[in-house]
């Protein structure tokens, strides 16, 4: 080989990782994953700069509604951050390497700690759509192993002291944040107000269809983790009205700048929690 030939690099997560660094994306401390109608806070990124996940070699891309399919480098508060507009799920056919693949490239760069954030059913008749939640913990009912079989681990993936970053950063905000538990299940379909029933019966205050694989997947890969649900409709059966995509898209378009502001706010909190 001579010494302006790449060699060829055949794991998907290392293809991922050398085009991000070709492209720029490295020394950088925090990642975001945008969810569903979410995507607005990557427009509030300063020094922004937007590649499409179809320069990404290795990134896989959405044909979700909702889902921009762009990762967006930039600062706020002079903090570097990495936020992807848009991810892919399992219900769409990919595997969970897959939907975990950029993850396990945030963590090949340096990023120390990732933010999830997801559109999600509320299982409290009182959290008005536009609610938002820190997620505690999850309940993984997606039926996914994203794990390495030496990454077998214990206990929550989210940290504490990480996830408390958004708590100071709400309050700054002035935005309410309630705290629970996210129930992941593998969709696309709605839940059944049995299905919901049972969730509430184990716990759950969220229900929704991403994040704990990629939850699980950043925190075996020795990143912090931090996620926030954005209540778009109350769950099946807690309220009467069917549920839609279109739905939960307008109550995230809704809820925007609270979100934008809780996350600009936490942005200075979650940086010295990674710092420390
Ligand atoms: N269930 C599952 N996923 C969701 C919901 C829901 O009610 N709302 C938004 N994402």
């Amino acid at each position: 080989m001579t010494k302006n030939q790449s060699p060829i690099v055949a794991d998907p997560i290392e293809r991922l990782v050398r085009s991000l660094k070709q492209h720029g994306v490295d020394g950088v401390d925090l990642a975001f994953v945008l969810g569903s109608g979410l995507g607005v806070f990557a427009d509030r990124l300063e020094k922004a700069r937007a590649i499409p996940y179809a320069e990404l070699d290795g990134m896989p891309r959405s044909a979700v509604p909702g889902h921009a399919g762009r990762l967006v480098v930039g600062e706020i508060a002079g903090k570097r951050l990495v936020v992807q507009q848009g991810r892919v799920h399992l219900y769409e056919g990919w595997s969970e390497r897959e939907v975990t693949r950029a993850i396990r490239a945030f963590a090949a760069i340096g990023v120390k700690g990732v933010v999830l954030t997801n559109a999600a059913g509320g299982l409290h008749a009182e959290w008005k759509p536009g609610t938002l939640m820190r997620v505690t913990d999850h309940i993984n009912q997606q039926g996914a192993a994203p794990l390495l079989p030496r990454e077998r681990g214990s206990g929550t993936p989210y940290d504490a002291e990480f996830g408390a970053a958004l708590t100071k950063g709400a309050k700054e905000a002035r935005v309410p944040l309630e705290a629970g538990v996210y129930a992941g299940l593998l969709g696309p379909t709605y839940e059944t107000p049995a299905e919901i029933r049972m969730l509430r019966w184990a716990g759950a205050d969220a229900v929704g269809m991403s994040t704990v694989a990629e939850a699980m997947t950043a925190r075996a890969a020795g990143m912090k983790v931090a996620a926030v649900s954005c209540i778009t409709n109350l769950a099946a059966g807690i309220s009467k009205e069917p549920l839609s995509h279109a739905e939960v898209m307008a109550a995230g378009k809704a809820v925007a700048t609270r979100f934008c502001k809780l996350l600009e706010k936490s942005v200075p909190h979650l940086a010295d929690a990674v710092a420390r």
